[in-house]
């Protein structure tokens, strides 16, 4: 299979992870008789230093004529002080608007070899957790008019809008109900339908779209309830699918209650075109260019490129595995280390991974 890959490394630790991610899928492509082209473009901090802008027209394009797209990180605190409209997440938010990624699929589970790492009670984690959050990803809060700073009897306002139509709930809640369908059938739909009239369309949407899926269970919950279930007992939960905002929230949290936020892939899809990969951690800007930061979550990103994008399960299969025998052999990276286990750096966590392959 011949395919091409846009790489958007991004900032900080981001080209570290990326080089680590990319030679994995070389390792694929020789492995299994694929022909990988990669391309790099420009996004975030890095594209600012050069061009000025986080998003510049020509990664857009880059972006669009790639099957896949496969980004590291971006931001960091040089970039801080700048006009809001220049940020470096502006290239995020632009290039998920650009490519009309509506779905943002963000697993969160907890591995056996990493049971140790765990932020819940040993009684909580054993019960399992096992989950995928799906968040909409380019309406809501994020993206809803109007929206600005502006003074108004006399004292400054700031103001955003929270909007969804029943289109982007239709299609949202859909992704999740065919996500469910692979697993353990079950949705639940997160909002806040007791103050919000967008929840309350939210949900009634979901509703509705949930008659076609009659072999589906789904639930309900508010976002303060839902926050609270996932410490509470996150094995409850199969697919959470809910807004932007909120799952911005609560797929963080999700994933850092595994305790192992270095190890969380995520993927992003549209109706046509191609699908955007990346680790859902920053850019680690304390750690970064120190060889230090865990490559992991950009191995499995890539694995979930394979799978999601084009369609390579033994293939995608095959990484996760040589991924859970790396941790199983006992290497770990600072940010998983535990007493017992051996300290590797990003460059030698990729060998090993690739090693196994
Ligand atoms: C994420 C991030 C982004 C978001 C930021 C960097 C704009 O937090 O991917 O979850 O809020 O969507
Ligand atoms: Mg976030």
């Amino acid at each position: 299979m011949k395919k091409t890959i846009c790489l958007l490394p991004g900032d900080f630790c981001g080209p570290e992870i990326m080089e680590q991610g990319v030679a994995v899928l070389k390792a694929v492509a020789a492995k299994f008789n694929h022909e990988f082209v990669f391309e790099t473009a420009l996004i975030g901090g890095a594209a600012i230093d050069a061009t000025g802008g986080p998003l510049p027209e020509a990664t857009i394009e880059a972006c669009r004529k790639a099957d896949a797209v496969f980004l590291a990180a971006v931001g960091g605190p040089k970039w801080d002080n700048l006009d809001p409209s220049i940020r470096p997440e502006k290239g995020l938010l632009g290039i998920r608007k650009a490519l009309g990624l509506f779905a943002n699929l963000r697993p969160a589970m907890l591995l056996p070899e990493l049971a140790g790492a765990c932020l819940l009670r040993p009684d909580v984690a054993a019960r399992g957790l096992d989950l995928i959050v799906v968040r909409e990803l380019t309406g809501d809060i994020y993206f809803g008019e109007p929206r600005g700073i502006e003074t108004r009897d006399g004292q400054r306002v700031g103001f955003n809008t929270m909007i969804y139509s029943e289109e982007e709930v239709r299609r949202i809640a859909k992704v999740a109900f065919e996500a469910a369908r692979l697993r353990r059938k079950k949705v639940c739909s997160v909002e806040k339908s007791n103050v919000l009239e967008t929840s309350r369309l939210w949900k009634s949407v979901v509703e509705e779209t949930h008659k076609d899926y009659p072999d589906i269970e789904l639930s309900h919950m508010y976002v303060d309830n839902a926050a609270m279930q996932l410490v509470r007992d996150p094995s409850q939960f199969d697919v959470i699918v809910t807004g932007n905002i909120f799952g911005d929230i609560l797929s963080d949290e999700a994933s850092v209650i595994t305790g192992s936020l270095g190890m969380l892939p995520s993927a992003s899809l549209g109706a046509s075109g191609p699908g955007l990969f990346e680790p859902i951690h920053g850019s680690a800007p304390d750690i970064a260019g120190q060889d230090k930061v865990n490559p992991l979550a950009t191995i499995l990103s890539a694995a979930m490129l394979l799978r999601m994008a084009f369609g390579l399960e033994t293939e995608a299969a095959a990484v996760e595995k040589a991924v859970r025998a790396v941790l199983a052999d006992g290497y770990r990276t600072g940010d998983i280390m535990e007493d017992g286990k051996t300290l590797v750096g990003c460059k030698e966590m990729g060998r090993l991974v690739i090693e196994r392959l």
